[in-house]
């Protein structure tokens, strides 16, 4: 049966419940507490066709094929600014809330932004979802996916897939950022810190001396198979981070010589450190990792406040662009 595009969408969120208790239950075993962890491999690079990959690392290099792609989109153009916003196939409400808020390529007069979004393959509901995403993409033309499954564990393919975009087909674009869907972000307060355009350069809310969590009941659980080092380089922090373009490609191409990591925001700190590339402090408090109040005036002065959720951003949004209403 062929149903109509709303109904399909009435369908989703049962499908990403059910996908979420299908994921939980095929959580990979690990081993139990007290048993000594296994010496680390020595590694080659390139870990895809390995049989003693651990299951958290994802597979790499290897050639993932793009589904959903805008090879074009670029051409004739170089953007200030690529955002690349990570959502899951299934978060359609995400991707529509961050095309009318901070994702409107429109929104700061003068700022040449370009919006993608990464997407992996729902690892259930695939083929339920692909007529939905291809109608959404004619509609929008903002749409990157590759042939990986879209878990947790796999996001730093996500990110790969988005540097490989802008080092492939959009070559002349000045910067790179990579954002996570619930955050709000002040493009215009960024593009501040930008100009004029830089090399070499990397920013976001930065950790150092930082170290993997060897506890495998956390979500960011990484096992000494996947990284043997005790500490991580300096690295930006996830939900948003922003890199000249050129530092995005060489990012993309150490990327196929190094052992991948789970953790895609710390494996970023690792290829910058293979390359001798340092992070650039922000002004403080410029990217809040926890949740600040909506305070229009103290959000115009920063990029990034983390645990925004789209109706939240559609809310506050109208009232954030306010050109009636300045600031001391
Ligand atoms: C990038 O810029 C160069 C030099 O201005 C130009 O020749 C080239 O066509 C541009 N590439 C794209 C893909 O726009
Ligand atoms: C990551 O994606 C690959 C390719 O689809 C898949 O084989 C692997 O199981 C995924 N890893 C995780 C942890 O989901
Ligand atoms: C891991 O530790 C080794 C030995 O101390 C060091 O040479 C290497 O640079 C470290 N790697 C990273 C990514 O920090
Ligand atoms: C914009 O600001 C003006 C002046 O402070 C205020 O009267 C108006 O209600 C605001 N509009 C919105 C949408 O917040």
């Amino acid at each position: 049966m062929k149903l109509p595009p709303s109904c399909r969408l009435l369908l989703l969120p049962a499908a990403a419940a059910l996908a979420l208790l299908a994921l939980h239950a095929r959580r990979p075993a690990v081993p139990a507490a007290g048993t000594a962890p296994p010496p680390a491999p020595t590694r080659r690079p390139g870990n895809a066709a390995e049989p003693t990959r651990h299951p958290l690392q994802p597979p790499y290099p290897y050639p993932y094929r793009f589904l959903l792609n805008h090879p074009d989109k670029c051409r004739e153009r170089a953007p200030f600014l690529v955002l690349l916003v990570v959502t899951s196939p299934s978060d359609l409400a995400a991707r529509h809330a961050v095309r009318r808020t901070w994702g409107d390529e429109a929104a700061v007069p003068g700022l040449s932004v370009l919006r993608l979004f990464l997407l992996g393959v729902h690892p259930v509901f695939d083929a339920e979802l692909r007529p939905v995403l291809q109608e959404e993409d004619a509609l929008h033309g903002d749409l990157l996916q590759q042939d990986f499954a879209d878990t947790y564990n796999n996001l730093t393919l996500k990110t790969l897939m988005g540097f490989e975009w802008v080092s492939r087909f959009c070559p002349n674009a000045s910067y790179v950022m990579k954002a996570d869907h619930d955050v709000f972000l002040n493009l215009e307060y960024l593009a501040g810190l930008l100009r004029p355009p830089k090399n070499d350069f990397v920013t976001g809310y930065v950790y150092r001396r930082t170290g993997p969590l060897r506890d495998r009941a956390y979500k960011w659980f990484v096992p000494r198979e996947v990284y043997p080092n005790d500490t991580y380089p300096p690295y930006c922090g996830g939900p948003a981070y922003v890199l000249s373009a050129d530092v995005a490609r060489r990012v993309f191409g150490v990327a196929q010589t190094l052992p991948l990591i789970n953790m895609e925001d710390a494996f970023v700190g690792i290829c910058l450190h293979a390359l001798g590339v340092a992070v650039t402090e922000p002004p403080p408090g410029a990217f809040s990792m926890y949740r600040l109040e909506y305070e229009r005036c103290r959000f115009s002065r920063l990029v990034m406040v983390h645990h925004y959720g789209p109706r939240e951003l559609l809310r506050l949004w109208p009232r954030f662009r306010n050109a009636s209403a300045p600031c001391p």
